[in-house]
This record gives structure tokens, sequence and C-alpha cells, in this order.
């Protein structure tokens, strides 16, 4: 047998065994419940230079939205230039159907000259789905017959379950060449065992450049009540977000505290009826600091009879006050020693008097 053929036939082999794995879109399990929704993150590079009002109607997804998931200032206007080779983190809401998780009828692709289904999926949306995916939602039977100006749906991978027993936002994250499973876990405070286990992944060195991993992000503790039409809202740590029509703003920051910190939004621009804590506290402001403080709480807004804002009054009440306290007994207990030692002292002085 003479050789070249040979290598050519591997060659071929190893190159369409890349292809065939990068081609390969990823599922993401989504099973907390049939039909739950919620927010999800797809980490997409934008290759062209752009601007935030086109991403914006690109995924349709609200521009506030974006700059709030990226903490950008609220302020960035529209036709603010988006250079190309730009990563942005684009919130999407999720569905989950029969165990898996998709982007909720959004975005809509409309069919532009000279695309087909599997162009679209590898570059207009980076293979974070592939063309059969986007076959199956549309209804597509014959995935070569698509019509210019038809509209379809792209089903983006996310999920909305909860890993390790926490709540989390999800990340759709596309490995870059020289990632590792490690270190994009500590890229996202998470580990690399929760990644390798949450993706299916046994052997880590198995990663691929532009596959697609499900990355739990962690979020703020919130006291949103279950009846408020915004009980599911999550943020991950850095980012923000408006809820209660605009009227509040929420952020993030797992350096700083562990709860959501909501505040009525500086840029709200209708009545916003507001409750206050007891105490006079107004919503977001705190009695204080660290341990023992008490913050003013956003807890939801009800549309029942009239829009209103709730508020609630949380006490930190956190372990690491918890700890804090068991050390204080430490030297209030030594405290008392000193005094009764004092107390011998003086009146063993008394009775040499
Ligand atoms: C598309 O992705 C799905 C997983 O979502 C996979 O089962 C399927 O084989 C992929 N299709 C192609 C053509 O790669
Ligand atoms: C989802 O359901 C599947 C099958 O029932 C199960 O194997 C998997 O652990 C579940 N995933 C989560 C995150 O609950
Ligand atoms: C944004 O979209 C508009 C309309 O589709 C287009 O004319 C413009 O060139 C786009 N701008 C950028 C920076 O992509
Ligand atoms: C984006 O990155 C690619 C690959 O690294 C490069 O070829 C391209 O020129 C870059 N585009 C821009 C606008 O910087
Ligand atoms: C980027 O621009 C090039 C040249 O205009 C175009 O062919 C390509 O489809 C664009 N990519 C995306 C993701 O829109
Ligand atoms: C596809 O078909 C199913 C079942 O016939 C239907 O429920 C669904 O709405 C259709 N989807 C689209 C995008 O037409
Ligand atoms: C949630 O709101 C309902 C109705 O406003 C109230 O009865 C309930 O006590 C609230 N739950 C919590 C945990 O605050
Ligand atoms: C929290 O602190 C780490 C380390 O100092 C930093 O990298 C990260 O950006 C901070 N997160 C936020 C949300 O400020
Ligand atoms: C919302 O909160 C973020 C983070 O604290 C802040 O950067 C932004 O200015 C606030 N926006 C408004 C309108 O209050
Ligand atoms: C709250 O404010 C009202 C009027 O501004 C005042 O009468 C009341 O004493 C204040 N309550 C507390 C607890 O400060
Ligand atoms: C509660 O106090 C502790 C100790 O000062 C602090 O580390 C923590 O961030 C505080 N928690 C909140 C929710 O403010
Ligand atoms: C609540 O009421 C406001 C004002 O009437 C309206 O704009 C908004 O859409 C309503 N929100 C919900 C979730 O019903």
């Amino acid at each position: 047998m003479n050789p070249a053929p040979y290598t050519t036939s591997v060659l071929l082999i190893v190159l369409l065994g890349c292809l065939a794995a990068v081609s390969e879109a990823t599922i993401f399990t989504c099973n907390a419940t049939t039909t739950a929704t919620c927010q999800s993150i797809i980490n997409f590079k934008f290759v062209n230079a752009s601007s935030y009002g086109n991403i914006s109607s690109f995924f349709q997804v609200p521009l506030a939205s974006i700059l709030g998931a990226n903490n950008l200032p609220y302020t960035t206007s529209s036709t603010g230039t988006v250079p190309g080779n730009t990563t942005l983190k684009v919130p999407v809401p999720c569905r989950c159907t029969n165990g898996i998780g998709q982007s909720d009828q959004i975005p809509v692709y409309i069919v532009q000259p000279g695309d087909d289904l599997d162009a679209i999926a590898r570059n207009k949306f980076d293979q974070f789905v592939n063309y059969t995916e986007i076959a199956n939602v549309n209804n597509i039977s014959n995935p070569a017959l698509i019509q210019i100006g038809q509209k379809l749906w792209i089903p983006l991978p996310c999920s909305c379950d909860p890993v390790e027993g926490k709540k989390v936002v999800h990340l759709a994250y596309q490995v870059a060449s020289g990632n590792s499973v490690a270190g994009i876990a500590a890229m996202y405070g998470t580990t690399e065992s929760t990644l390798l286990k949450l993706n299916g992944i046994s052997d880590p060195k198995s990663l691929l450049a532009e596959q697609i991993l499900d990355v739990p992000l962690q979020v703020c503790e919130s006291s949103i009540n279950d009846t408020s039409p915004d009980h599911g809202l999550l943020l991950p740590s850095g980012t923000y977000a408006y809820t209660a029509n605009g009227c509040v703003n929420c952020s993030c920051n797992l350096n700083s505290s562990s709860m959501l910190d909501c505040s009525l939004a500086s840029s709200r621009n209708r009545a916003c009826p507001a409750d206050t804590c007891s105490g006079n506290l107004t919503l977001g402001q705190s009695s204080g600091t660290g341990c023992g403080a008490t913050t003013c709480a956003y807890s939801g807004y009800t549309n029942i009879t009239s829009f209103k804002i709730l508020t609630t009054s949380v006490t930190n009440q956190s372990t690491s006050c918890k700890s804090a306290a068991t050390r204080h007994t430490g030297p209030a207990a030594s405290a008392w020693m000193k005094l009764i030692v004092s107390l011998h002292l003086i009146l063993m002085s008394l009775c040499f008097l």
C-alpha cells in the first residue's frame, strides 16, 4: 500500500472527526419544572464592529438588560460603538421543555440572500446552535429549503436548574483556544468538579475550542416575595438590572454583600410609590453596616389594586456574624474573670486594713 493516500485518508478522518465535534451544539439540561422560565446568559463574541442598539435588536433583548448584564453605565447610548471581537453577556429568557433549556422564542433571525441554515448557525450565531436544532424548533422538514425573509427562531442553550442545591444563573460559555476547565471555573467563581459534572465531561483534557459549556454563576440572595411578578429575579455578581416597571434598580456584588442590593432607580421617570420600612428607612437604606444592621430591602411589587413597591426589613445575621458573636464570648468572659479577680483583690486588700 502506498503510504501517501493512507496518510491522506487518516488526515481526512481526523479532519472530519474535528468538524463533527465542532458542529455539535450542546444541550443544556433544564428540568427545574416542565415549563419553568428564567433569565440565562449567552457569552457572545461579536466578531464585526457593531453598536449596542444593533446588538439589542439582533437578539431582541432590551438595551438596558444588556448594559446591566455587563455592568456598563445605564447612560450608554444605543449608538455607542462595540469594537470588533468584543465579548458581551447577552441575557436571554430561558424556557425548560422536556428537560432541555432553550432561549424562549428569541432571537428571531430573518433569512438574508445567500443564507443557509448551517451558515446561520455557524457564522451568525457562533455555533451556539446547529442547523438541526434550528430546523427542529421551526418545523423545517427540509433544512435545505429556507426562504429569504423567513423568520427563524434561534434556540440558544440555557437552563433554569439549581446547581448543587443552589440557585444560579447559567452562562453559555464558548471555550476559547488555550482555556482549561479549571481556568474557566476560576474565571467564574465555580469549581472544576462542578463544571465537569454539570457538562458531563469525564476528562478535562478532552475540552475542545468552540465547545459550549454550561457555567453556573453565583447569585445574590433576594428577599423578593414569591407572589411578586418579578419573583424569579436572580442577578450574578457584578451585574445590575431594573425591575418593578423600571422603578427599582437592583445590583449584586458578592464581594460586599450576599444580598441583592435594590433601591429606587435614579432614572425613574414616573410615580414610583414605595413602602418605607420601620424606623423610616427608605428602600435601599441601611441603619448601619455589618452585623445587626437593618436594611430596607426590596420585596417585590404589586399591580393587583394599584402599583406599589413593597419593602421588608432585613437584619444582617449572616453566618460570619454568628461566628463573630461566638468569638465575642471569649473576651467578654475574660472581662468577667478580670472583674471577679479585681473584686477578690479589693476584698483581700480590705482584710489587710
Ligand atoms: C446538533 O446538536 C445536537 C445536540 O443539540 C446533536 O444531537 C446533533 O447531532 C447536532 N447536529 C449536527 C448536524 O451536528
Ligand atoms: C435532570 O433529570 C435527569 C433525568 O431525570 C437527571 O439525570 C439529572 O440529574 C437532572 N438534572 C438536574 C440538574 O436536576
Ligand atoms: C446598525 O444597524 C443599522 C441598520 O440595520 C445599520 O445601518 C448600521 O450600519 C449598523 N451599525 C453598526 C455599527 O453595525
Ligand atoms: C477578530 O479576531 C480575528 C481572529 O483573531 C481576526 O482575524 C480579526 O481581524 C479580528 N477582527 C477585528 C475587527 O479586530
Ligand atoms: C461580518 O462581516 C463580514 C463582512 O461584511 C460578513 O461576511 C460576516 O457575515 C459578518 N459576520 C457576522 C457574524 O455578522
Ligand atoms: C411546530 O409544530 C408544533 C406541532 O405541530 C407546533 O406546536 C409549533 O407551534 C410549531 N412551531 C412553529 C415555530 O411553527
Ligand atoms: C408575600 O406576600 C404575601 C401577600 O402580599 C404575604 O401574605 C406573605 O406574607 C409574603 N411572604 C413573605 C415571605 O414575605
Ligand atoms: C470581587 O473581587 C475580585 C477579587 O478582588 C474581583 O476580581 C472581582 O471583580 C470583584 N467582583 C465584583 C463584582 O466587584
Ligand atoms: C443602577 O445601579 C448600578 C449599580 O449600582 C449603577 O451603576 C447605576 O447607575 C444605577 N442606575 C440607576 C438609574 O439608578
Ligand atoms: C418617621 O417619620 C415621621 C414623620 O416624618 C415621624 O413622625 C416619626 O416619628 C418617624 N419615626 C421614626 C421611628 O423615626
Ligand atoms: C453582614 O455583616 C458581615 C460582617 O460585617 C458582612 O461581611 C456581610 O457582608 C454583611 N451582610 C450583608 C448582607 O450586608
Ligand atoms: C403593572 O402596571 C403598570 C402600570 O399600569 C403596567 O405598565 C405594567 O405593565 C403592569 N405590570 C404587570 C407585570 O402587570
